[in-house]
């Protein structure tokens, strides 16, 4: 029996936040696409926030109420899996407490990102916000984090590699594709709230990456070189 479990705009969100971290990652530390990598960075931290907000409004099985994280039930899957998976058709226990910390880990990538250029005098502020003693503490913290993000990616791409490996009758690798599992439970629905919220969701984010990207056009650490010449300019006028 296949029971529709992650709604669309679950899915879309997914796979815009695989995406992008992948490039993120990739771009990351690269001088030339720092305008790009820093867009993206500031795209993803906004969509996590958005998905956070869906925890608490959104569909069933997208809810943090439908994360099952207790210690009861992280014993229960650990024990008895089989009786684990047919009480939470959405994620398992484990997963949950992934998912969770892959929305933190996002959410603190973003955050150490932008400190970075707040405690410096160029990128997306173009100017210093943060006077701190030693601004490398922002690069040394986002280093860290965004290293751990990639960790929980690999946890997350290890357990969806095990159960297709040991569960490969729930289909649930597809159900991030399809939205559906082989599973009996109470099918995932959206009301028009949910609706209105998900275009929200992707939209915001878009245009705020547009306009990051487009308001940072002079590459990161010209910016300084090029408002110096103009201040000469100035002067020889
Ligand atoms: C950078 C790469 C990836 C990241 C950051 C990521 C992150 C996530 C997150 C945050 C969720 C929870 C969705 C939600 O509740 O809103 C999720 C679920 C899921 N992801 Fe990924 N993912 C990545 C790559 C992949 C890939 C390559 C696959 C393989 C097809 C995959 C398969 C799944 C599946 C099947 C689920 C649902 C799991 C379940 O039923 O508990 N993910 N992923
Ligand atoms: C949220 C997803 C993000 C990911 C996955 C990510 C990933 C990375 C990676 C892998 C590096 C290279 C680190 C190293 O090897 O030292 C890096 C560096 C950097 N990132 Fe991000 N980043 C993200 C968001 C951001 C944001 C939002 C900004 C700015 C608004 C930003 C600004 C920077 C800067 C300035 C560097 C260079 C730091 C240095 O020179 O050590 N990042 N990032």
């Amino acid at each position: 029996m296949k029971t529709y479990i992650w709604t669309f705009p679950t899915r879309v969100f997914h796979w815009l936040l695989a995406f992008s971290f992948a490039v993120a990652f990739f771009l990351g530390g690269e001088e030339e696409f720092l305008n790009l990598h820093s867009a993206l960075g500031i795209f993803i931290g906004i969509l996590v926030v958005f998905r956070v907000i869906q925890g608490f409004t959104g569909p069933k099985y997208t809810r943090f109420r439908d994360f099952p994280v207790s210690p009861a039930s992280i014993r229960l899957f650990i024990t008895n899996m089989k009786q684990s998976k047919a009480m939470h058709p959405g994620h398992n226990p484990l997963a949950s407490l992934v998912m969770f910390s892959i929305f933190i880990m996002a959410f603190l990538s973003a955050i150490s990102g932008m400190l970075i250029f707040a405690s410096g005098d160029t990128g997306i502020f173009g100017f210093r916000l943060l006077e701190v003693s030693d601004p490398e503490i922002f690069e040394e913290f986002h280093d860290v984090v965004v290293h751990l993000f990639l960790i929980l990616v690999v946890v997350h791409l290890t357990g969806i590699m095990a159960d297709a490996l040991f569960h490969r009758e729930n289909g649930t690798i597809w159900s991030i594709f399809s939205g559906y599992k082989r599973i009996a439970a109470v099918p995932a629905t959206q009301n028009n709230f949910q609706r209105v919220f998900s275009i929200m969701w992707f939209v915001i984010p878009i245009i705020v990456f547009f306009y990051v990207l487009k308001f940072q056009e002079t590459p990161v650490g010209e910016k300084e070189n090029t408002e110096k010449v103009s201040d000469n300019d100035k002067d020889e006028d």
